[in-house]
């Protein structure tokens, strides 16, 4: 059996959350991550028949959920309350590996303190089922509370069309790299079953939502697609923040944005061009 340290996928959890902390995305124990594994990768480092306690689903203010959809499926998930600046440095105590079962989720590895996964379970999953739907290639489920995202959320519009606009016009290759888009959520009470219902509704249309006065949520094939999807609207927002409050003498026209998406082949959201 090989270390389970040398894991590549325990190595992406540890320098991603290490980047979000970095960046000031991630204060405290804010954000947390959930990524689908292979069953059959994950065997090469730990004994499938060894679970180590179950974890009823039900958190600290939920109820119990339908993850029928995932029974059987291996994620690794960022533990409730803990910080992503100790991540690397003790992924065993931050990180679990958890396969979900009828009764509730069970621990393959790691939350070694007795930790549990992450309050956001429920949009975790919600949202993982809603993609999987959309793209059997979906793995990764990233939430994030980046700062100029946020601060934006206080001076704009909170309108999917209007937001999602302004930040194609921030940066050239943001209509490249999320062209479908910004979902949007009235503030709401995290950490529950609504949200997550909530969350996941929109994932039928964009990777991207943004939770509003919170943060934001992203969904993609890798890791490195989902921390970018973060991060372009991250620097598009900090363009707009440092920016809006000048006279706009510049900008991207909408007729730039349609060559851009032609030249690149993606289809966006013409709905959202004016
Ligand atoms: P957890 O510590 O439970 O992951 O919660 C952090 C967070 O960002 C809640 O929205
Ligand atoms: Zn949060």
């Amino acid at each position: 059996m090989k270390d389970i340290l040398t894991a590549p996928f325990v190595k992406e959890m540890c320098d991603t959350t290490a980047n979000m902390y970095r960046l000031g995305w991630d204060e405290r124990n804010g954000g947390n991550i959930s990524y689908l594994l292979d069953e059959n990768e994950v065997a090469e480092y730990l004994d499938l028949n060894n679970v180590i306690r179950t974890i009823p689903l039900a958190g600290v203010n939920e109820g119990d959920f339908d993850v029928s959809a995932l029974f059987g499926k291996i994620f690794i998930v960022t533990g409730t309350g803990k910080y992503f600046k100790n991540v690397a440095g003790d992924p065993e105590t931050n990180l679990g590996i958890i396969r979900i079962a009828k009764n509730g989720v069970e621990l393959l590895w790691g939350y070694n303190d007795g930790g549990r996964p992450t309050s956001e379970l429920p949009s975790h999953f919600m949202c993982h089922i809603a993609r999987l739907k959309q793209d059997s290639e979906h793995r990764v489920v990233m939430h994030s509370h980046p700062t100029h995202t946020l601060a934006m959320n206080y001076v704009h519009e909170l309108d999917e069309k209007k937001f999602t606009h302004t930040l194609w016009e921030m940066c050239t290759e943001c209509i490249v790299v999320f062209p479908d888009g910004i979902g949007i959520l009235p503030w709401m009470l995290c950490g529950t079953n609504e949200i997550g219902e909530a969350t996941a509704k929109k994932m039928k249309d964009f990777r991207l939502v943004i939770w509003a006065m919170h943060g934001i949520y992203g969904a993609g094939k890798t890791m490195d697609e989902t921390f970018g999807l973060i991060e372009t609207v991250e620097k598009a927002a900090q363009i707009y923040m440092l920016t809006s409050h000048l006279p706009r003498i510049n900008t991207i026209k909408d007729e730039d944005m349609l060559k851009l998406v032609e030249l690149f082949g993606v289809k966006c959201r013409k709905d959202f061009l004016d």
